[in-house]
């Protein structure tokens, strides 16, 4: 069964929660595994995923424990994760909820503080008054319990010069086995065009992502009895389509054009669609022909862009954070 409680609106991710459970990457196993490892069996009650979004983390939690809470503010990430979680998991609540509000939420549901054995922040932690939860989280919780931060900065293409890279092949040796596609190389420069130009629009300070939460470090240090760190790549395929979407989506993009007073047809988008165009001919498709600022594609020419697909690398780090021996 799924329960919602739900009560507000928001704005952020309003018009785009569905794409962002596409552009987003699932967690590595690996750093599934790791964090179940660390709970015996018999403790894997509740798991309490803050900042859940649209599930991607709470669904990989879910088989592992006998519940998993998913709490978020924006009512629209946890309609989609509701929507999204609705076949495969019995075993997850939903809920609305800010995490400053950890002991009214575990009230409410009438969970006991004991049982709460893992607390999970994908991608969220830095959107929070990170002394307050952890406050509460070390004031409220039992001090069996684990906290699992997860980040990552922003993704790059990966292009035939990774390939040789040990890092890439230790983590993902299924790439070197991966077709990589001529078009990388032009794709990673707008990529990293998109990325720099969206960094001070993000809504938060990105060099806290760059620097892999090592700014926190000495907070965690404080609090906690140990506290490690790992690192792993995570790729996602997507196509010209999905990140030409997920660029006209992007509530960061959406603040730079306000901010700049561009409308969004200027700058980055044309350039996208020349990109696009170029590169539909020399696959000798049928190319996008005069380049349109109100950008409604035909469904051949979707179906071209569809065609041109690339790997999205993300360098997932995390740290883990307990007060057990
Ligand atoms: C980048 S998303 C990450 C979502 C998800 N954990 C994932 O890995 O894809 C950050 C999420 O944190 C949520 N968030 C931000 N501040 C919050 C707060 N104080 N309490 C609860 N959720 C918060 C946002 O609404 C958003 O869904």
């Amino acid at each position: 069964m799924i329960q919602s409680i739900s009560n507000s609106d928001d704005k952020e991710y309003k018009t785009h929660s569905n794409l962002y459970n596409k552009f987003r990457p699932s967690y590595p196993s690996r750093i599934i595994e790791k964090i179940i490892s660390l709970i015996s069996p018999e403790q894997r009650k509740w798991a309490l995923d803050v900042g859940c979004g649209t599930g991607l983390l709470t669904r990989q939690l879910a088989p592992h424990f006998e519940h998993v809470l998913g709490i978020d503010s924006s009512e629209k990430q946890v309609k989609v994760a509701e929507q999204s979680s609705e076949t495969d998991s019995l075993n997850i609540t939903y809920m609305r909820a800010d995490s400053d509000d950890l002991e009214d939420i575990l009230n409410q549901l009438s969970i006991q503080k004991n049982d709460v054995s893992l607390v999970t922040v994908a991608e969220a932690f830095h959107w929070l008054d990170t002394e307050k939860f952890l406050n509460n989280f070390q004031n409220i919780l039992s001090r069996k319990c684990h906290l699992a931060l997860i980040g990552y900065p922003r993704p790059f293409v990966l292009t035939p010069s990774h390939l040789s890279d040990e890092y890439f092949q230790i983590s993902n040796p299924e790439l070197i086995e991966r077709g990589l596609s001529e078009f990388d190389d032009q794709v990673s420069k707008l990529v990293d065009k998109f990325y720099n130009l969206v960094r001070n629009y993000a809504g938060f300070d990105w060099s806290i992502l760059d620097s892999e939460y090592q700014c926190y470090e000495t907070q965690f240090q404080k609090k906690f009895l140990r506290v490690t760190t790992e690192k792993m790549a995570q790729i996602v395929p997507v196509n010209l389509f999905e990140f030409y979407q997920n660029t006209q989506t992007s509530s960061a993009y959406n603040r730079y054009c306000i901010a700049e007073k561009k409308s969004k047809g200027e700058n980055f988008t044309d350039e996208l669609l020349v990109l696009i165009s170029e590169v539909l001919k020399l696959k000798k498709l049928e190319h996008l022909g005069e380049i349109s600022h109100t950008c409604e594609f035909s469904d051949t020419e979707i179906v071209n862009m569809k065609s041109v697909c690339f790997n999205l690398y993300y360098n997932i780090f995390v740290w883990y954070l307990s007060n057990c021996e």
